[in-house]
């Protein structure tokens, strides 16, 4: 199948699962549809500079990656509308909600590690796509946190991507300058 055929398939579903209970991106009024756009369109481009780089899976997983942490969906059916391997790599992006709350991204990126470097590409985009001007009400020790959480997960997917790893640095240092900045907007 065509990647633009691939790409629809997967937006439609995703987008039909986060609209079940109208999920927004959060701090704005934004349909969900558009941070998995905005993670797509990551891997889009990284795939460009990127030698041995399975896109159609890439753009799947970055579509559906939030599909089992926040709607309906299933595992399986997601294995059936989209293959195992990408059910599979949704599940490895997604948290254990049964860990304690410090422990869930560690784990998290130990599972990503155990499988293809698409599917560490894909965490990499969805936090770039995240390192945007942080929500008003956050004060500095949760953007501080968020920030850290980053570092984390760059340090942890050390070889995945070097494109997207670069991007990532750069996005860390960028988010610098809204640390200790009075609340706004
Ligand atoms: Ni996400």
């Amino acid at each position: 199948m065509e990647i633009q055929s691939i790409y629809q398939q997967a937006i439609k579903f995703a987008a039909a699962k986060h609209s079940e209970n109208n999920q927004t991106v959060p701090g704005t009024m934004l349909p969900y549809v558009v941070h998995l756009s905005n993670v797509a369109m990551e891997i889009l481009v990284a795939s460009q500079h990127s030698a041995d780089f399975n896109v159609a899976f890439a753009v799947q997983t970055a579509l559906l990656h939030d599909t089992l942490e926040d709607t309906s969906a299933t595992a399986d059916e997601i294995a059936r509308e989209f293959g195992s391997e990408t059910a599979q790599a949704v599940q490895a992006l997604t948290k254990n909600k049964n860990l304690p709350h410090e422990e869930q991204m560690k784990d998290c990126l130990r599972r990503i590690q155990l499988l293809p470097k698409e599917v560490g590409a894909v965490k990499l985009a969805d936090r770039i796509t995240n390192l945007q001007k942080p929500p008003g009400h956050w004060n500095t020790e949760k953007k501080e946190q968020y920030r850290n959480e980053a570092m984390l997960i760059l340090q942890q997917l050390q070889g995945t991507n070097s494109y997207l790893e670069q991007r990532l640095g750069k996005k860390i240092t960028e988010y610098e300058q809204y640390r200790n900045n009075a609340p706004s907007s």
